[in-house]
């Protein structure tokens, strides 16, 4: 095959593609380019994940088991832990991981070890994408050698994109048919053929002029979200000092129709993407001796935010005469955010051994996390608000009963500004 018939057979979504490593990016994108008629093989190195996809069972949220059930059945989508399936694909795309070190440097064993199976097992005329989250160059200057040192030549032999997955877990808005997908080549065919691709699965594609543009657009996007929530979150600590309610000025300067774009405070940022994504950018800036300064302010704000919320807390019940030290106290949504269950970084596993430390006996309340930190969990449905001295919406999820907790409990410290038009006999207290 030469690249013309992969590009027709790409058009004509007759191409196979294979997706390597179907997390929460991943298999949300086999089940969009199988519904759109391509045949997608899904691998990864979990056994477990791979087990339960072929009994028709799904681990994600935004992907429902019965679509997997239908896909398994139309025979579109083909669950697998052998790389040697990689063999005469069309399309390979990689979803792997991309967490920092401990030392918060970037970690890429991840597309080190998929980029070196990919090699290993693809034939030639391949388009081949990356769509791990990862600093300007990462395309070229790894996956690209990996190739070459199995003989491919790409951009001639084998084609070489990377398109960012901005995907948004939960959101019933915006999925990945009307997000518009940014691809960005190594050269002009394999931008076209990604571009081509895409458009099977998403409704508009926006091309850019290299993979370290397509690179740096995401960390673009989600170092402007880190960097605004550190400014907030500092206003929000300013606000305190002023005896403000920093969601009060926020819902006004929100009246602004031009030149103001809200973001809210929270107790932390979690999750795969706003912790990591920016210490990528700021670990390869520095690399070239560039100190990006919003980057490490926003970091030192966002993660000393727990720390504020305990000390609102023990500030909130030291008003009404208690201490953390005995208190029992609820902690609503342990999540990163809310209508979710992933806890991945999430600010909850700061806040609760913070507040355990000062002696409080907690309780957590989650629909959608069965196990937390070893904490007894409550359900969402039987519980009793009084019980407790202190009720904490860390995340808000909107299962919960707002009404009944403003109603019953002691005290609520919000994080997440929910209580605002809420009236009841309990005593609130926001970030
Ligand atoms: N989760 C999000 O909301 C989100 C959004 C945008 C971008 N991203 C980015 O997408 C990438 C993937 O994130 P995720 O949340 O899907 O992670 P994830 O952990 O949910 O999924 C990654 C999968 O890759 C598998 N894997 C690891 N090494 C492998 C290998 N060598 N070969 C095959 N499979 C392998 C893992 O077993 C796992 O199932 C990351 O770079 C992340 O930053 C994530």
């Amino acid at each position: 095959m030469n690249s013309e018939e992969l590009k027709k057979r790409i058009e004509k979504r007759t191409a196979s593609v294979a997706i390597v490593g179907v997390g929460y990016v991943g298999l949300p994108l086999a089940v969009e380019f199988a519904r759109s008629g391509l045949k997608v093989t899904g691998l990864d190195v979990d056994e477990g994940k791979i087990r339960m996809l072929r009994d028709g069972k799904s681990y994600i949220q935004d992907v429902g088991s019965e679509t997997v059930r239908e896909l398994l059945e139309k025979g579109t989508f083909i669950p697998e832990t052998d790389f040697r399936a990689l063999k005469n694909q069309d399309v390979v795309i990689i979803c792997v991981p991309t967490p920092l070190r401990k030392t918060r440097e970037p970690d890429l064993s991840y597309i080190i070890s998929a980029s070196e199976a990919v090699a290993a097992n693809i034939s030639s005329e391949t388009l081949v994408v990356l769509e791990s989250t990862t600093y300007p160059g990462t395309t070229r200057e790894i996956l690209a050698p990996e190739l070459e040192k199995q003989g491919f030549r790409p951009g001639e032999d084998v084609f070489l994109a990377f398109s960012p997955e901005r995907v948004d877990p939960g959101n019933k808005q915006y999925g990945i048919r009307n997000t518009p997908k940014v691809v960005g080549g190594m050269d002009e065919k394999s931008l076209k053929m990604a571009k081509e691709l895409y458009s099977a699965a998403a409704d508009e594609v926006v091309c850019t002029g290299s993979c370290e543009e397509a690179e740096m657009v995401k960390l673009l996007e989600n170092t402007f979200r880190a960097v605004n929530i550190g400014l907030i979150n500092e206003m929000a600590q300013l606000c305190n000092r002023f005896g403000l309610d920093i969601w009060r000025i926020v819902k006004a300067a929100s009246s602004k129709p031009f030149g103001f774009m809200p973001f809210y405070p929270g107790p932390g940022i979690g999750g795969h993407c706003l912790p990591t994504d920016p210490q990528f950018l700021a670990w390869k800036a520095k690399s070239s001796r560039f100190y990006p300064h919003f980057i490490d302010h926003a970091e030192e704000v966002n993660r000393a935010m727990p720390a504020f919320v305990v000390s609102r807390i023990s500030a909130a019940l030291n008003r009404r005469k208690k201490s953390v030290n005995g208190s029992k106290i609820l902690i609503m949504g342990v999540s990163y955010k809310k209508n979710i269950g992933d806890t991945r970084e999430a600010p909850a596993y700061d806040i609760a051994p913070q507040l355990e430390e000062l002696g409080a006996c907690l309780n957590y309340c989650d629909p959608y996390v069965e196990e937390f930190d070893g904490i007894k969990r409550v359900d969402h449905k039987k519980i009793d608000y009084s019980e407790y001295d202190c009720v904490v919406i860390v995340t808000d999820h909107d299962d919960f009963d707002y009404k009944d907790m403003a109603e019953k409990a002691n005290i609520i410290f919000d994080c997440r500004g929910v209580t605002l038009e809420l009236k009841g006999k309990a005593c609130v207290e926001r970030l």
